[in-house]
């Protein structure tokens, strides 16, 4: 069996860096709500987001609830807000404040969709929290509320993210070594 620690090229975020900034991100989180006296819905987009999720929860002092999203854009399509969903949340979104959780914004298309479409169902208000934000992929207009670290235009694993299913389970943010990709 391969040990994928050696198709690592570098360590963009080490495990260390991440526990931290979700320390901080939690804490930006528990007071931003705590002022409006309404605990969010966090709505986890699957599969890459659930380490960000888990660390990041334990810093959220509110009486959250969470729940689970799985979505894809239909291949070929170019269009905004043309997504399936795969997984569909168990809880009704009506009226609640929502905290949507990614592991990285990119386009920007997911997340866009993902919003447009709990408001859609009559969320109260649509807030995001991602791991990683790659600004300079942007292709729609949307900016999270709340970002763990920039990245450059570069592709990366680890930490829930993955190159075809692999790399996920890697305690830290890296990139991959370029004969990976051939
Ligand atoms: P967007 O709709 O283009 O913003 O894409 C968001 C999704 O693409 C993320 O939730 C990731 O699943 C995936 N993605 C984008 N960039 C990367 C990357 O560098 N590594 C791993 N997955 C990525
Ligand atoms: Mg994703």
């Amino acid at each position: 069996m391969e040990n994928i620690e050696q198709d690592i090229k570098k360590v963009l975020f080490s495990e260390q860096q991440i526990a931290e900034r979700c320390e901080t991100l939690g804490k930006e989180i528990t007071e931003d709500y705590a002022k409006t006296g309404r605990a969010p819905l966090v709505v986890a987009l699957l599969r890459g987001s659930v380490p960000f999720l888990a660390e990041l929860i334990k810093h959220i002092h509110l009486d959250i609830q969470y729940d689970f999203m799985d979505v894809t854009s239909y291949e070929g399509t170019e269009s905004i807000g043309d997504i399936k969903i795969i997984k569909d949340l168990d809880t009704s979104v009506k009226d609640l404040d929502i905290l949507l959780v990614e592991d990285i914004v990119d386009t920007g298309k997911t997340i866009q969709s993902v919003n447009e479409l709990m408001l859609h169902k009559g969320a109260a208000s649509v807030k995001v929290v991602t791991l990683l934000d790659k600004p300079s992929r942007r292709v729609v207009d949307v900016k999270p509320e709340y970002v763990g670290f920039e990245v450059e235009n570069e592709f990366v694993v680890g930490f829930g993210m993955d190159f075809n299913q692999h790399f996920r389970c890697l305690p830290y943010v890296g990139v991959l070594k370029d004969e990976c990709y051939q």
